[in-house]
């Protein structure tokens, strides 16, 4: 999209009352992607990622935080590159990493995709579909909107063994320097957990916390009482198939109620209450807890869009999402 119809749509969206937020744009610039990539080839790519988009996710609002989620675990695991929507018949690529009960949404891509393909054949990047329909998903859910330079290529390669994501039990160094091994900052790590405003989990990623948690039969001390008696009702010790959301009491809205929560003590991994642990992460927690971060989370999201991209002659662009052309 052209700058000057990003700016057109930013006053369409604004007075709509959705939150806009312009990352410092030059931040992308001679990295090989553009605002208006497809302008010649698919001038509406856009548009018609939106449309196919917003009705599914409108229809099935969950699919909001599994899609945001897809979208920063391709980009971090060998970059936004499509590489998690490759499929393995040993099952050993990317998307065989992730826990199953949050594999949802790759019908979305999957459908914008094909919406693509029947108007523009061979065009658009799966990797570009997928970044584009994060930020769209995002805005069904009353998240902020950011623009998407594009240009990204698909990569042709996915493995498991890549897949070294953050630990939700990770402590508050090892989450640093996971984010700074990718070029992201400290304060990137405190914004973008704030995804974690939406979407669920389930039982098996608590029970160690709140059953025992140091091999003793106990819990976290670090955490809210009455939230670990909350979530001791919900996960029986041999359930880990419930799902338990992330943002205790506001886990289907973008919001930044997920601070709150964290300063509160029910941050629901490890890693979510790990923000307390570090100066920088902690004063962010505090900050946010009541104030808007969408500006932020636009800026961090923007940023996340360019980690180790293919461009130019590299990769290729997937007929089909799923598997290499
Ligand atoms: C900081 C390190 C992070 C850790 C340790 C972490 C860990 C996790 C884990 C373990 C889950 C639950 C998965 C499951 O039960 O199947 C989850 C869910 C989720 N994560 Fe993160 N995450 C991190 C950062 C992020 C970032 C940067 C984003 C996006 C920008 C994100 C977005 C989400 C969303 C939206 C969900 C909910 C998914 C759903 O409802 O299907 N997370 N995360
Ligand atoms: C935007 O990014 C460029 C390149 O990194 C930097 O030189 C410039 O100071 C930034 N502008 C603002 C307003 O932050
Ligand atoms: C989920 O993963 C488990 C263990 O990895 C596997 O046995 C099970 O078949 C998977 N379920 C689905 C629905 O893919
Ligand atoms: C708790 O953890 C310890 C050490 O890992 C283990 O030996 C014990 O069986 C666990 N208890 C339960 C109830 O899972």
């Amino acid at each position: 999209m052209a700058l000057k119809n990003i700016l057109a749509l930013l006053v369409v969206l604004s007075v709509l009352g959705v939150s806009v937020a312009i990352p410092n744009l030059s931040l992308g610039l001679g990295r090989g992607l553009d605002l208006d990539y497809y302008r010649n080839q698919c001038p509406n790519a856009e548009g018609i990622v939106r449309r196919v988009t917003v009705e599914y996710v409108t229809r099935q609002k969950s699919l909001a935080a599994a899609l945001l989620r897809m979208y920063f675990h391709d980009c971090f695991v060998r970059g936004c590159d499509a590489s998690l929507l490759l499929k393995s018949p040993n099952k050993d690529a990317e998307r065989d990493a992730i826990p199953n009960l949050s594999v949802r949404g790759y019908e979305v891509v999957d459908a914008a995709k094909k919406a693509l393909e029947k108007k523009c054949p061979g065009v658009v990047s799966c990797a570009d579909v997928l970044a584009l329909v994060a930020r769209d998903a995002v805005l069904v859910v009353n998240g902020p909107w950011w623009p998407v330079p594009l240009g990204r290529r698909d990569g042709r390669i996915s493995r498991k063994s890549e897949a070294n994501l953050p630990s939700p039990f990770a402590n508050i160094d090892q989450l640093k320097k996971s984010f700074w091994d990718k070029g992201l900052s400290t304060k990137d790590l405190a914004v973008l957990s704030g995804a974690h405003t939406i979407g669920i989990s389930s039982c098996a990623l608590v029970n160690p916390r709140v059953y025992n948690f140091t091999g003793k039969g106990d819990f976290d001390k670090s955490m809210n009482l009455g939230y670990v008696r909350a979530l001791k009702r919900k996960c029986k010790p041999t359930d880990f198939r419930t799902p338990v959301d992330l943002d205790p009491g506001s886990a289907k809205k973008f919001d930044t109620h997920y601070y709150n929560a964290v300063a509160q003590g029910k941050g629901l991994f490890v890693s979510d209450s790990a923000l307390l642990n570090d100066v920088d992460t902690k004063n962010y927690v505090i900050k946010q807890a009541g104030v808007s971060f969408n500006k932020d989370f636009a800026d961090s999201m923007y940023k996340l869009g360019f980690l180790d991209i293919l461009t130019g002659k590299q990769g290729e662009i997937r007929k089909k999402c799923s598997s290499v052309n």
